[in-house]
């Protein structure tokens, strides 16, 4: 073996396939019963509708690089992904633009006037003297919008009052002043054409990755544990980096999802696949429906039957799967002292969402996963 690495997700399996076809010989472990993290999609049972586990996955970039490397193992639809949400039980378009302007205050605003409208409704408040996230929101798009668009969703999400959260959280708030309501606004987008699991099987798919299933790196009874291999063999380690060093530094914080996965008798439940709820009346932030990702396989899924998925936010317990990572004052300082402690160890590579402790696209886990290979390990 001439690489351990540590996650199965888009990164690990990144590096896993440079390495691989640069000819090295690569072991791939994951404490999961399947590859590819959170990326990771599974056909329903009942249905046979292809379900993302770990929430909705779309792809998406503007990076040529990553663009063409992912051609290499799956092709894309051309699904455009488009959010809406409904409050006080009427559905508007996200992210805000005209549309849903026009909508909310029962008017034709030209852009101009809309502009000026938001403008001076936004004078509430300073965007450099907001204290907390709902102040510096009212400065971003006025106090009527983020009453009913921002602050119910935001307390959900955060369990908490937007009056306590601090204003760094958000640095803006994209108001579109056209009737566009794509929601990425990259230069490519689109789902694998047959599914995330095997685009990512793909990736392992070569003589030189032998892939190693329920096999925690913090394991000694398995091979491959920590204590077992560090310094014997370069690590490429996508593991949450405080786990590493036994919480040394302190446990850094995440939120999680709740997943409600229901298989609801009707053909089409809400005609779209992503739901927001804005209000704080409906507990869960949004509902999935997930045929909706792939009309291209109208034809393949039944049409009595469609699967939803409600989504809960809450802060993750030490059992619970890290989403997004909280990035209090405390998770930052803690973080820089792990990246010092993560110098000190021998040809250990630290990479990935949990290895670095930061939300990543799936495009960014690949690109960095390039640059990691190009500039370190290749
Ligand atoms: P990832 O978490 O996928 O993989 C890490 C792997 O390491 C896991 O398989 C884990 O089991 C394994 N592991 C951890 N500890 C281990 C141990 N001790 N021993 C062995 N294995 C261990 N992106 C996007 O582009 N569009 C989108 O729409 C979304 N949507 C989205 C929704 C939600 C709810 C989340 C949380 C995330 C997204 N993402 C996304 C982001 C996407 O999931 C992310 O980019 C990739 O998961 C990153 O891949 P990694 O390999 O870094 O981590």
């Amino acid at each position: 073996m001439d690489l351990l690495i540590v996650g199965s997700g888009l990164f690990g399996l990144t590096i896993a396939e440079r390495a691989a076809a640069s000819g090295r010989r690569v072991t791939v472990i994951d404490r999961r019963s399947h590859i590819g993290g959170n990326a990771y999609s599974e056909a329903d049972p009942e249905t046979g509708i292809e379900v993302h586990r770990y929430g909705a996955h779309l792809f998406h970039t503007s990076n040529p690089a990553v663009w063409e490397y992912v051609n290499r193992f799956t092709t894309f639809t051309d699904y455009v992904h488009r959010v809406y949400t409904t409050h006080r039980g009427v559905v508007y378009p996200l992210p805000i633009n005209l549309g849903t302007i026009n909508q909310f205050f029962q008017a034709s605003y030209s852009p101009t006037q809309a502009r000026a409208l938001i403008h001076e409704q936004a004078g509430e408040f300073e965007s450099h003297a907001a204290v907390s996230l709902e102040e510096k929101a009212i400065a971003l798009i006025g106090r009527p919008l983020y009453e009913a668009f921002i602050r119910d969703y935001t307390a959900k999400q955060w369990q908490t009052d937007p009056r306590e959260l601090p204003a760094e959280i958000i640095s803006r708030l994209p108001v579109r002043y056209t009737y566009d309501n794509r929601y990425f606004n990259d230069t490519w987008e689109g789902l694998p054409t047959d599914g995330y699991t095997a685009w990512l099987e793909r990736m392992a798919d070569h003589p030189n990755i032998d892939v190693r299933l329920d096999t925690d790196f913090f394991d000694d009874s398995q091979p491959l544990h920590k204590a077992a291999t560090v310094g014997q063999v370069p690590i490429v380690y996508t593991g949450p980096v405080d786990r590493y060093f036994d919480d040394a530094e302190g446990a850094l914080s995440w939120r999680t999802l709740d997943f409600e996965r229901e298989v609801v008798p009707v053909g089409d439940f809400q005609g779209t696949s992503v739901m927001n709820y804005a209000d704080a009346d409906a507990p869960h932030t949004r509902i999935l429906e997930f045929r909706h990702f792939h009309p291209e396989r109208a034809d393949r899924y039944p049409t009595d039957k469609t699967v939803i998925v409600r989504e809960y936010s809450r802060f993750a317990t030490p059992q619970d799967e890290p989403y997004y990572p909280v990035n209090t004052p405390a998770d930052r300082a803690g973080l820089l002292a792990y990246r010092e402690l993560a110098k000190g160890e021998k040809d250990v590579h630290f990479g990935g969402r949990l290895g670095t402790y930061q939300y990543l696209d799936m495009h960014m886990a690949i690109g960095s996963a390039l640059s990691m290979w190009n500039n370190r390990l290749s």
